[in-house]
């Protein structure tokens, strides 16, 4: 795979050797997903195409999609509209991928209604992007590489990185927990961890080129499975806390049922380990949850923020929350805000419930219409508003402003 990589981006290499091209890469979604980018930009540049800040100047144009919400969708026709003419005048060639090439209608329809794409790949075939732009730029075909199989985590893949001091690191990838609304477990397949040993040695290197901060990334990353010796993430977090020359150390997302007493245990102990911590709530009420196929209840998230806060010093959580799933009441949604107010999460990340084709909720009953959606969405970002502000007030009163890890 490796060799064939090289071979390709050789001989891409040879043929614009000269020509002074430069790439765009427009990112559309999460962390993980910049994280392509960033590995995607570095096998660009070593193809020879130089970054170009903004994409209707570039030679070659590439979408790194999202599509665990409606308007991450959106965003990509508009874009895929805006640079058709560009495209006509200037030839640029356009490569569309990531998780939005996975799901099945999405493809077809870049094919029926979007035939000026050159190259489209999925998410287990990003690697063989030097070949698909090969194909592309000698062979002048259109390319369709996009499989249904979980590929593994490819190693030692060039990698450009956007900041000097942070950088994230993938240690997990795919997801098996299937919550009803969720797109994620279909497009990015089941869950395949890294060795241990590979990921410590990338953390290693980053840290002797001058990286300070490292985030750990998976869609799951306390479900992360080692080997023998570093058996899972807290022995990980562990590991990686050891490494000299890193000063702080973040992870993202963790699921609340796999955040067992090893993993607080393992950031009590990890000084370097950031004490504001990600614990997606999505619902506060309990047969929402269960809708939601989230594997707890209201109470025994309470009770693991209660534990994490206790058993970390100066621990604060952070939060994702869906309003308006299908079924959802009022007297229900008000068990999400009972739970908010009770816990002052440091920030909260608001989502309007945003149905995905193909999933569980899809077909459920009583989809909640568009105004009141918008009205609880608006009663969650009032009482986030109140929450966040105050805790911003406490903050300057309780922290010197050196404080670093916030
Ligand atoms: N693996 C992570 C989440 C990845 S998706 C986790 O379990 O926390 C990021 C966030 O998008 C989710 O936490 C959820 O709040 C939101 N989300 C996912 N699917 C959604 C949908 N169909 N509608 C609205 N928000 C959604
Ligand atoms: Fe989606 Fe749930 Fe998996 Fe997170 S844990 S990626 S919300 S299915
Ligand atoms: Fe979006 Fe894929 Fe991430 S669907 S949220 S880019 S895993």
């Amino acid at each position: 795979m490796q060799e064939n990589q090289e071979k390709f981006i050789e001989l891409v290499n040879e043929k614009i050797r000269n020509q002074n091209l430069k790439y765009s890469i427009l990112t559309m979604g999460c962390q993980l997903n910049e994280n392509d980018s960033e590995k995607i930009a570095g096998m660009l540049e070593k193809m020879g195409y130089k970054y170009e800040e903004d994409y209707k100047n570039a030679d070659l144009v590439l979408f790194n999609t999202c599509c665990v919400r409606e308007n991450a969708e959106e965003r990509l026709f508009g874009k895929l509209g805006e640079i058709k003419k560009i495209k006509e005048t200037k030839g640029t060639i356009i490569a569309v991928g990531g998780c939005m090439m996975q799901e099945p209608i999405m493809l077809e329809k870049i094919n029926k209604s979007y035939r000026y794409v050159d190259v489209v790949f999925g998410t287990h075939t990003m690697q063989n992007l030097p070949e698909d732009i090969y194909k592309t730029i000698i062979e002048k075909k259109k390319v369709k590489d996009v499989i249904d199989i979980d590929g593994e985590i490819i190693e030692g893949l060039p990698i450009k990185r956007n900041d000097k001091f942070r950088a994230s690191v993938t240690i997990m990838n795919g997801c098996n927990n299937f919550c009803s609304y969720c797109i994620v477990p279909y497009v990015r397949g089941r869950e395949r961890s890294r060795e241990p040993e590979k990921i410590l040695e990338e953390v290693r290197n980053l840290a002797k080129e001058g990286y300070k901060e490292i985030t750990l990334l998976g869609q799951n990353v306390n479900s992360y499975k080692g080997n023998d010796k570093i058996r899972n993430f807290a022995d990980l977090l562990i590991e990686v806390n050891k490494i000299e020359g890193i000063e702080i150390i973040r992870f993202e997302s963790p699921h609340p049922k796999d955040f067992k007493d090893d993993v607080i245990d393992a950031i009590a102990k990890c000084e370097k380990v950031a004490r504001i911590i990600h614990l997606p709530l999505q619902a506060g009420n309990t047969k929402v949850l269960n809708e939601m196929n989230r594997k707890y209840t209201k109470e025994q998230y309470l009770e693991l923020a209660y534990k994490i806060k206790e058993r970390v010093p100066g621990a604060v959580l952070s939060t994702d929350i869906i309003v308006g799933f299908p079924g959802e009441t009022d007297e229900e949604f008000e068990d999400t805000l009972d739970v908010v107010r009770k816990l002052n999460f440091e920030q909260i990340f608001m989502f309007i419930y945003s149905v995905r084709k193909g999933t569980r909720a899809e077909t459920m009953p009583n989809h909640i219409p568009e105004n009141i959606k918008s009205e609880r969405f608006n009663r969650l970002k009032i009482l986030a508003d109140k929450i966040t502000q105050s805790i911003f007030w406490n903050t300057l009163f309780l922290y010197p402003k050196s404080c670093s890890v916030t």
